[in-house]
């Protein structure tokens, strides 16, 4: 009997009778649950309280059954380790943002300590999760350096983030210094969460599609590619998204990550026939989608299904962030669609 959680088993592209499946950002305000915990306590106060945590990162298991847990945290907490003031409201707001490269010497070089909230949740999860008949897979995940820099940096007359590779390209002296400091705390966070038992680690590079290949491979690649040769092993493989990655998909791939997260303007067929074949690939439903009408869904899910799971090595996803507004029940038939395919 082989009782290793399916994603895991995805993960090592082993054969089976369906792919396994999660949503990125499964666990938020989409959820009548978690808009009552909401109500009680704040997204931060969430974050920081491990009983709580626990809760809210469990909701999607017992409402969806899906197939993996991911940790409820943000991208942006390990910054707080740096002297960085982070507030949700509920987007993110930097208090100290950096504004020229004098302002990164206020950024302390701290070890990873204060978050240990997370690597904590983690062994809980794990600790429910990994046994009986069908385990599921517990996920840490962090920011990758270039995205965390884009909500560190102000983004003066641009608006989104284009300032940011404004900056880049006027201090790349100082912008090195960030992101290898990024990197060094990345580690330490990820490794910290491996450490507590995630099977596998996903990192969101969700602004890396702003930048061309050639920006990608000064800013991007290398940072996440160092993170990747410190933290993945053979039992904790490394998933990487990228927000906007047609143009990246391989240079994506040689990050070392073994999964690719794709985003959903790539076109499953392009982008089994440019990844090589020992990559698993993870994604890529539009969320869009789930607020189509049933019969649309159905297909749009049926079609990527198709697309993908014909070779091992296959993770369903959406594209990126389950959105705010989605219908539960939406959620629950995509859910129940990818467990009943064969
Ligand atoms: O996937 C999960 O269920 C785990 C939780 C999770 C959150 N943020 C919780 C959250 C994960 C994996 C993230 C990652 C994250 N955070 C990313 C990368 C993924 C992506 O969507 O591209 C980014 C860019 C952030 C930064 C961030 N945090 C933004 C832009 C926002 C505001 C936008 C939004 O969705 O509201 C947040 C806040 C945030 N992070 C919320 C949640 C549930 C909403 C806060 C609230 O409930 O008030």
């Amino acid at each position: 009997m082989n009782n290793r959680p399916l994603l895991v088993q995805a993960l090592n592209r082993e054969p089976l009778a369906r792919p396994p499946v999660w949503l990125m950002r499964q666990a938020g305000r989409y959820q009548a649950s978690y808009r009552a915990i909401k109500s009680r306590h704040s997204f931060l106060e969430i974050c920081r309280d491990a009983d709580i945590a626990y809760e809210v990162s469990m909701l999607p298991i017992n409402e969806f059954d899906m197939d993996a847990a991911i940790v409820f945290a943000d991208i942006l907490l390990p910054l707080e380790g740096l002297g960085v003031t982070i507030d949700f409201a509920p987007g993110p707001h930097i208090a100290n943002p950096i504004q020229k490269p004098e302002d990164m010497e206020n950024l302390v070089v701290s070890e990873y300590d204060a978050y240990s909230v997370v690597p904590k949740v983690i062994s809980r999860l794990k600790d429910t999760l990994s046994c009986g008949e069908s385990p599921k897979a517990v996920l840490g995940f962090a920011g990758a350096p270039w995205t965390l820099a884009c909500y560190l940096i102000d983004h003066g007359p641009y608006k989104g983030f284009q300032g940011v590779p404004v900056f880049a390209e006027k201090h790349p002296q100082a912008m090195q210094t960030l992101l290898d400091q990024l990197t060094t705390t990345t580690i330490g966070y990820l490794a910290a969460q491996i450490a507590g038992g995630a099977d596998a680690v996903q990192i969101f590079d969700t602004w890396g599609g702003l930048l061309d290949e050639e920006s990608y491979r000064r800013f991007s690649l290398p940072y996440i590619t160092r993170i990747i040769n410190a933290v993945q092993t053979a039992n904790t493989p490394v998933i990487l998204y990228v927000n906007g990655s047609n143009h990246l998909l391989e240079t994506m791939e040689e990050s070392g990550a073994r999964c690719i997260s794709l985003d959903w303007r790539t076109e499953p067929s392009e982008a089994l026939a440019r990844l090589k074949a020992e990559t698993v690939v993870q994604g890529n439903l539009d969320p869009v989608s789930l607020f189509a009408p049933p019969a649309l869904r159905e297909q749009k899910v049926r079609s990527m299904l198709e697309s993908f799971s014909a070779r091992p090595g296959y993770i369903a996803n959406l594209g990126h962030g389950i959105l705010q507004e989605t219908p539960e029940s939406a959620v629950l038939e995509l859910i129940n669609q990818v467990k009943n395919y064969s």
